[in-house]
């Protein structure tokens, strides 16, 4: 049957452009990704908007609705009040190519930072046994569909592009943290993971975790531990566990 009618504010425009109100109509069971195809369709056919995958897993769809950093295509339309607008701007961290569309690219230059996974070049091919506990905890964190929300709510660098040149974000952070408890990996990152990656300006205010659509626990299961391994090296343990319970 007919759906209701809704009021969408969409951005349109580069970084200088503006919300434009939309009267559109909207079905039972659909996501707010539904409808800004059917803005496309009816009304403003050169909206941007990326996407690919509908079903949470392509990690495309990144934009704030409501104010809220959120997967489009998972944004339930049931979830808002019956008469509540419905405002939709692109990830605010990046630089807006169009309408809701983004320049991601910083995070595929900090990917490129990373040294690779690096094996230890004793162990034969087939020799290398995981545990179990291993395996689990790099599962965790390969289940980032790389959506760059976590990136965008990070607050080191929303609004703060001059911490963009020596910070990682916590998408990449969690990528070093992975490397560096792999069994297998004989690189030491423990040191560039401050120096180079930034590790030092997260706070761990969890906005990171908080956002992530696969529920990973971006903070307590890799930023943490990175930082007591990064501590551990960097200061004497004795010194270390004196500060940690406060006496140094
Ligand atoms: Fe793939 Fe939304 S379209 S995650």
């Amino acid at each position: 049957g007919k759906g209701t009618t809704r009021t969408f504010r969409v951005w349109r425009g580069g970084g200088d452009g503006e919300l434009t109100t939309y009267e559109v109509e909207v079905n039972e069971g659909e996501v707010v990704l539904d409808v800004l195809h059917r803005l496309q369709a009816t009304q403003t056919p050169d909206l941007a908007v990326r996407w690919n995958c509908k079903a949470g897993k392509c990690g495309s769809c990144s934009m704030e609705i409501n104010g809220r950093p959120r997967l489009s295509c998972m944004a339930r339309m049931s979830t808002f009040a019956p008469d509540e607008t419905v405002t939709v701007m692109p990830m605010r961290t990046f630089p807006v190519i169009r309408d809701l569309v983004c320049d991601v690219s910083y995070n595929y230059a900090k990917a490129r930072e990373i040294p690779s996974f690096t094996p230890d070049p004793a162990t034969a091919p087939g020799d290398f046994r995981m545990g179990q506990e291993d395996v689990q905890r790099s599962q965790e964190f390969r289940k980032c569909i790389e959506c760059f929300l976590c990136q965008n709510v990070c607050h080191v660098i929303r609004d703060h592009e001059e911490n963009k040149e020596n910070f990682s974000g916590p998408r990449f952070l969690m990528r070093v943290s992975e490397l560096e408890m792999h069994p297998e990996d004989t690189a030491d990152r423990r040191m560039i993971s401050q120096d180079e990656f930034g590790l030092g300006y997260c706070n761990i205010t969890k906005c990171c975790t908080e956002v992530c659509p696969e529920n990973i626990q971006i903070t307590d299961n890799a930023l943490i531990p990175m930082k007591e391994r990064v501590a551990g090296r960097r200061y004497d343990p004795l010194v270390w566990l004196g500060s940690k319970i406060g006496l140094r």
